[in-house]
């Protein structure tokens, strides 16, 4: 059986309980997410949140996640969004905020985490020591790797949205084909499901377990698909299998005529 990780996305979450996001109270979406994960079978061995966990900066939202998370008794991995604030995250989610380029090793997997935010900004950028790390460390390393960071690193043919990527997605990409022991390049920031492949390693992204984005839209546009997660199964011989899980429905029915978020 393959090890089995799950993939949270862009929670969103407020300081207040009842704090909504284009309508949707998103503590209430990623506690029906969180619920449905913790169903998945094979069970999960670790949770992975790729940013955008709060949305009003404040502590009261990386608390609560941190109770919700701690209380699955599962191994979790945090790392910021343009949302977040990598100060605070440290502060309040403790030693599961991962730093710039981190690593976790998972059976004969390593997880490398990467801070793709560019605080100010919406798009993401890899600093160019992140990126020199980051070659160093997988060329002394040959086990099967997947990579987590919140910007998209190619364009997922959403023109509005394909203007918040990571700026140099194409290092990342580069990196990408000089070490084939990279199976899956992992983000949130898009909040629906997206696949392509570049050689032999998958590109994913998820959606997130509050609003979704409708896919292929030009400029924002709310998706009536509903909230859920990645499910990433990862193979002793390296092979990596995946697939995104939903909820039935919205746990409420979202703003359909916002122009942005
Ligand atoms: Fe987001």
């Amino acid at each position: 059986m393959p090890l089995q990780i799950l993939q949270l996305t862009d929670p969103h979450l407020f300081a207040e309980p009842d704090g909504k996001l284009l309508g949707l109270t998103t503590r209430l979406s990623f506690e029906a997410v969180l619920d449905l994960a913790l169903t998945h079978q094979p069970r999960p061995q670790a949770l992975i949140l790729t940013g955008d966990l709060v949305q009003d900066e404040q502590p009261a939202g990386y608390t609560y996640l941190r109770q919700r998370l701690e209380a699955t008794g599962l191994p979790h991995y945090c790392i910021p969004g343009n949302h977040d604030q990598r100060a605070a995250m440290h502060q309040w989610l403790g030693a599961s905020a991962m730093d710039p380029l981190d690593l976790r090793r998972l059976g004969s997997w390593n997880l490398v985490f990467l801070d793709s935010s560019h605080p100010g900004r919406d798009s993401g950028t890899l600093g160019g020591e992140q990126i020199d790390r980051l070659d160093s460390l997988l060329s002394a390393q040959e086990a099967p790797t997947l990579i987590f960071l919140h910007h998209h690193p190619l364009p997922v043919g959403s023109a509005w949205m394909d203007t918040m990527g990571v700026e140099n997605g194409t290092a990342l990409l580069s990196i990408c084909d000089r070490h084939p022991q990279i199976k899956g390049v992992v983000f949130g920031h898009v909040h629906q499901a997206f696949r392509t492949t570049r050689g032999g390693c998958q590109i994913l992204g998820a959606p997130s377990t509050c609003i979704q984005f409708r896919p292929g839209s030009a400029e924002f546009a709310v998706d009536e698909r509903p909230p859920g997660y990645r499910a990433l199964g990862l193979y002793p011989d390296g092979r990596l299998s995946t697939r995104v899980v939903r909820l039935p429905h919205y746990p409420e029915s979202p703003l359909q005529s916002s122009q942005g978020y």
